[in-house]
């Protein structure tokens, strides 16, 4: 594993001691200090510490992006979320699923056995499952599409937050869940018909809650059909980042 903030041009790394700081309650946390060889940059180790006192540390985050076209709004979008999170310090895992072609459609192997939650999934849900566990939270950047999230994206949750490892005895592996939700209309119409509160019940509390998300959030992104709406998104997206 690569720590942050050790990409080509970036400032030196630091060899020799480190100190971790994980925030294991809102009001505690393990400090533990070693010298394996572990290489965090100055940059690294001010974002972590600077996190640290408001209350976040630095994370490895995958970042789940459902839409088809690189030149997307939403590819935009991630990047500008992605980019400001790797300023403040955190890791970005890139999952492209239009690009990687991941099958959303949920075949017998992967459908959940009730009598038997230790049932072993296809291969490609293994997979999926230990890119999860590499890392430590999860950002799903997305297009509404009716009122919800593309079949692609809902697929990869069908098939991967399966039951005895993300509900079902178990919990998904991430306190913190974010999903950014790219939407054309304004926050007015959806406010009236009452779509943004049905998309919090649904994904919110259905999916993340359901699953023991402890920090679960859905951030909607309005306005897409407007080029101002458009810069407003994108800096949001930033901010978003900015403050994971
Ligand atoms: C199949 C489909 C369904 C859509 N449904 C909605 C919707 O329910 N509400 C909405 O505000 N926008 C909807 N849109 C508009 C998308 O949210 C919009 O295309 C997106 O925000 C623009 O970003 P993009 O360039 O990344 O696609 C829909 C678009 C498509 C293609």
């Amino acid at each position: 594993m690569e720590p942050p903030g050790t990409a080509p041009g970036s400032d030196p790394p630091i060899m020799g001691a480190f100190i971790a700081i994980v925030r294991v309650a809102p009001d505690s946390v393990n400090i533990g200090a070693g010298t394996a060889g572990c290489k965090w940059t100055r940059r690294a180790l001010d974002a972590m510490l600077e996190g640290y006192h408001e209350g976040t540390h630095v994370m490895k985050i995958l970042l789940v992006l459902a839409h088809p076209r690189q030149t997307s709004l939403c590819h935009a979008a991630a990047r500008a979320f992605a980019d400001a999170a790797t300023d403040a310090g955190h890791q970005i895992d890139w999952a492209d699923l239009a690009a990687e072609r991941f099958d959303p459609v949920l075949h017998e192997a992967d459908e959940p056995d009730w009598d038997n939650p230790a049932k072993i999934y296809s291969q490609e849900v293994q997979a999926e499952m230990a890119r999860i566990e590499r890392n430590e939270a999860t950002v799903m950047l997305f297009p509404v599409w009716w009122w919800s999230m593309p079949a692609l994206l809902k697929g990869w949750i069908d098939r991967v937050w399966n039951n005895g490892w993300a509900y079902g005895g178990a919990n998904y592996p991430h306190a913190k869940v974010q999903m950014l939700a790219v939407a054309g209309g304004d926050a007015a119409s959806f406010a009236k018909r009452g779509y943004d509160q049905a998309m919090v019940v649904q994904l919110e509390t259905g999916i993340l809650r359901y699953c023991g998300v402890q920090e679960p959030s859905l951030h909607m992104l309005y306005d897409s059909f407007d080029p101002e709406g458009r810069s407003a998104l994108l800096a949001k997206a930033a901010e978003l980042g900015a403050r994971f």
